[in-house]
C-alpha cells in the first residue's frame, strides 16, 4: 500500500464499515511503518490488510475486502498472505480482534485455525453504544 492506493483505499473502508477508519489512519500506518499491503485484480484494488510486528508478535489491524469481491476466496487469500508474512519473519504469534457481530469475519478465522482466547468488553463504537471484541490468535 502505497500513498496514491488511498484514495481506493478509503472508498472501500466507508462502504464496508459502520465505524471505518480514517485517510488519516491509513497514512499513520504508513509513516510509523506498519505492514501495509493491497490486494489487486486486473490493476484495480479489492482488499488490504495492515499488521503490525514487532518483539516476535504480529498484531493484524485490518483485513478487509471490498464488497463487489467479497466471497470470492480473497479474504482467505490475503490472511494466507499475513500467515506466510508470519512464517518467514519468524514471529511466534498473530492477534486480532473482531466484533462479536461479525459473523462472516469469524467465521473465515475458525476455518483458518484461528482461536478465539478471550473478549474485550466495549471494545468498539457500535450504532447504539459499543460492543465487545473477541480477541484470537494464531500460532505458526
Ligand atoms: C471478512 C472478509 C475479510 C472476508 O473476506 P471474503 O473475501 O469475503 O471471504 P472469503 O471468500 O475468503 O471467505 C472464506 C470463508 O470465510 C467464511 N465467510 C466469509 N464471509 C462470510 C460471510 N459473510 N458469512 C459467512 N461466512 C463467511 C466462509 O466460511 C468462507 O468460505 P466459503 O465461501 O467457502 O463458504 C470480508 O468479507 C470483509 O472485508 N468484510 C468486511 C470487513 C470485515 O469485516 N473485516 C474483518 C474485520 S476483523
Amino acid at each position: 500500500m502505497r500513498a496514491a492506493d488511498l484514495d481506493a483505499v478509503v472508498a472501500i473502508e466507508n462502504v464496508i464499515y459502520t465505524h471505518p477508519w480514517t485517510r488519516g489512519n491509513f497514512v499513520d500506518s504508513l509513516a510509523a511503518g506498519s505492514h501495509c499491503w493491497v490486494l489487486e485484480y486486473n490493476g484495480v484494488i479489492a482488499g488490504y490488510a495492515v499488521v503490525n510486528a514487532g518483539a516476535g508478535e504480529a498484531h493484524l489491524l485490518n483485513l478487509s475486502i471490498g464488497a463487489p469481491w467479497q466471497r470470492r476466496g480473497w479474504g482467505r487469500a490475503l490472511l494466507l498472505y499475513v500467515f506466510d508474512f508470519i512464517n518467514k519473519n519468524s514471529l511466534n504469534v498473530l492477534f486480532l480482534e473482531v466484533r462479536v457481530s461479525n459473523a462472516g469475519a469469524r467465521a473465515l478465522y475458525a476455518q483458518m485455525g484461528l482461536r478465539e482466547i478471550g473478549v474485550r468488553r466495549n471494545y468498539y463504537p457500535a450504532p447504539v453504544g459499543r460492543e465487545d471484541a473477541i480477541v484470537l490468535e494464531y500460532k505458526p
